[in-house]
Order: structure tokens, then C-alpha cells, then sequence
């Protein structure tokens, strides 16, 4: 079925009264969703929208999240930084995490007066899962004295036993915030070699890799190239060294959005989750989004169905242990205050 159809086409199974109040939303994703799918999408997102009117809640969406849901019922979005900011700040009663469940944990750590979800609560992260508490308190033993920065893609039990948070967006200016020759980066394997190669800190790392990221391989860039001639090329971080060295830009999810926004590529490859493509198409129909592919099994378990069953049950509440909490908040705090 072909991506663009007349609009009467997909409203057709559309109640007349949803159609008008998703109408705007529709004209924003469709050229990025399969038109059959808008009558299934159109009441979720209406009840979704009333819902959270009714419970007084916000909805907080990673750029990995699909259109739908990224387009057509989130309140705020962005990078895993803008992610965590916003939740501290969130005045609303009920705040809604579509993303991972180290996003979740994230946001009730930073405010945690409110009721904060998720709406499949198995949403993971390999990188996440690659380490625990134990691995750090072992790490410390083996480097005294060395402090630990832990990515935000960690458990609130990892970030406990950590000195300072990062993001991809952040990681450099957080080694270097240290002023320590050296400096334990875990769990990201590659991020942390990406920041060694821009630092003369010592960076010790874990051997974590993002299951998705680890995927793309330099020679997918060299085939992007020659397939798509004078495309620009931008790489997650979480890519292997040899693929960031390939590529034109390396960034945090935001900070490749905000490239496509300033420089307005004609043709561009995003080196990534595959449904950043699509959000960014829908915002940006001059420029041709290449997507190599690869979308996160974990980000793509959050779905409208599930965001409206949060909303109506207010399910999954996330927790995170009392004797993790400061020391995790505190952790992710001190990389808050960085400026
Ligand atoms: P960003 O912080 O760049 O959005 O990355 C989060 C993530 O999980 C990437 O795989
Ligand atoms: Fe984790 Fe990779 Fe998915 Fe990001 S893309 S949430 S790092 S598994």
C-alpha cells in the first residue's frame, strides 16, 4: 500500500468525531506511517489525548519512539539528557515514560513526588543489563581511587554506586568535569573508546555494547555512500569507533535532529534506531532520510494501546529501592548541575 493516500481514504473507518480531533496529527505523521494503520491509531491517540487531560499527565517520548506516539501524543521529547531534565522539572501529577526503563527510573529519581510509568515496564537495554552493582564495587577494588562515570543507560543500582552520570550527549564534558587522569567509563564499550578518542583522560571501560548500535559495521557506511551519492552521514556514539571515524557527524539523538535542523542535508543517513528516521522525515520532507534499518526491540515495546492501559489503570508504577535511591539521584545530579 502506497505511503501517501488521500486523506477521505484513511479517515473512512474513522469515527467522524475522532477524525476531527486527530485531524492535525494525522496531517503531521502521515507521510511516515502506512495509511491502512490510521483507523487503528486514530481512537488511541483520542483517548489517549482525553486521558491525559483527565489524569493531569505528561507524556515524555525518547526520539526512538515511533510517529505515533512521537508525533501524536507526547508533550515533550528529546535525547536521554532532555529526557531527564524535563522530568525533573515536570509540574504535572502523572508522568508517562515512553522509552526505556532506565528513562522511567530516571524521572522518578529526579521527582519523585509524582506517579511515574511506564507502559510496558520490560522494556530494557543491553547496555543497561550488562552490568550490575556488584561489577562497579569490583571495578572500585581493582582502581582505587579512580572514579566511576556511569552512562544513563544503567540501573539506579549501578548509578548508586557511581560518581557522575552521562549521556551521550554529555560524556566528554563529564570525563573531563573530573579532573582525574583517569577515569572508569562503564557500561558502554564503545562510547567510552569514542570519548577516549577525544580526550587524553585514561578511560577504563566495561564491555557493554548497545544491541542495536553494534550492528552497523564501517563498510555499511562505504555501501550508504556509494548507494547514495553526497549523502551526509550521522552516527550514534553508541557505534563502534571505526563507524563514528566513517561517519560525517557522531551525536546523541538530539544533537543529530538538531543537525538535520540547521544544516537541512538534502540526503542524509542516520547510523541509528530506524524510527528517528521516521520522526525526523515527518518534520523534515525536503531532506531524504536514509535508514539503514535497525530498530530497538526494547524502545519498540511501548505501544498506544499500552500508553492508554497506563493511563486508564495508572500501571506500571516504577519504584526504585529507597536504599539505591539518593545515591542515585545524586549521581545523576552532579551531571545536572553541569553546565
Ligand atoms: P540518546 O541519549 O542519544 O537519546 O541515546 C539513548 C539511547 O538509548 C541510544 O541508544
Ligand atoms: Fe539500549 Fe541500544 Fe535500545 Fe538504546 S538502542 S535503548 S542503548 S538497546
Amino acid at each position: 500500500m502506497p505511503m501517501h493516500e488521500p486523506i477521505d481514504q484513511a479517515f473512512i473507518l474513522v469515527e467522524p468525531g475522532v477524525a476531527a480531533r486527530t485531524a492535525q496529527v494525522f496531517a503531521r505523521i502521515r507521510s511516515v506511517i502506512p495509511t491502512f494503520k490510521w483507523p487503528q491509531f486514530a481512537p488511541e491517540i483520542d483517548a489517549i489525548l482525553r486521558l491525559k487531560r483527565e489524569r493531569n499527565a505528561v507524556i515524555l517520548a525518547h526520539n526512538y519512539q515511533t510517529p505515533e506516539i512521537f508525533h501524536g501524543v507526547a508533550d515533550i521529547v528529546g535525547d536521554s539528557l532532555a529526557l531527564a531534565r524535563e522530568a525533573a522539572r515536570a509540574d504535572a501529577e502523572v508522568i508517562v515514560m515512553c522509552g526505556v526503563y532506565f528513562m522511567a527510573e530516571t524521572a522518578k529519581l529526579l521527582n519523585p513526588g509524582k506517579l511515574v510509568l511506564i507502559p510496558d515496564p520490560s522494556a530494557g537495554c543491553s547496555l543497561a543489563e550488562s552490568i550490575t552493582a556488584a561489577d562497579v564495587r569490583t571495578l572500585r577494588q581493582r582502581h582505587p581511587g579512580v572514579p566511576v562515570v556511569a552512562y544513563v543507560n544503567t540501573s539506579a543500582g549501578v548509578k548508586a554506586e557511581s560518581d557522575i552520570c552521562c549521556t551521550s550527549g554529555n560524556a566528554l564534558r563529564v570525563v573531563e568535569s573530573l579532573g582525574s587522569e583517569k577515569v572508569i567509563f562503564l557500561p558502554d564499550e564503545y562510547l567510552a573508546a569514542n570519548v577516549a578518542a577525544q580526550t587524553g583522560v585514561e578511560i577504563i571501560p566495561w564491555r557493554g555494547r548497545c544491541e542495536v548500535h553494534v550492528r552497523f559495521t564501517a563498510q555499511d557506511v562505504s555501501e550508504l555512500r556509494e548507494s547514495f551519492p553526497g549523502v551526509s552521514v550521522l552516527a550514534h556514539p553508541e557505534c563502534a569507533p571505526e563507524v563514528v571515524a566513517a561517519a560525517d557527524f557522531a551525536g546523541s539523538t538530539a544533537a543529530m535532529a538538531d543537525y538535520v535542523a540547521a544544516k537541512r542535508p538534502s540526503r542524509v543517513a542516520l547510523v541509528t534506531e530506524c524510527s528517528m528516521g521516521d520522526n525526523i522525515a515527518a518534520q523534515y520532507p525536503d531532506t531524504e532520510i536514509v535508514r539503514p534499518c535497525r530498530l530497538c526491540p526494547h524502545m519498540n515495546r511501548i505501544t498506544l494501546p499500552k500508553i492508554r492501559h497506563a493511563l486508564e489503570t495508572l500501571t506500571h508504577e516504577v519504584l526504585v529501592a529507597p536504599d539505591n535511591a539518593a545515591r542515585a539521584r545524586a549521581c545523576i545530579e552532579r551531571m545536572l548541575a553541569l553546565r
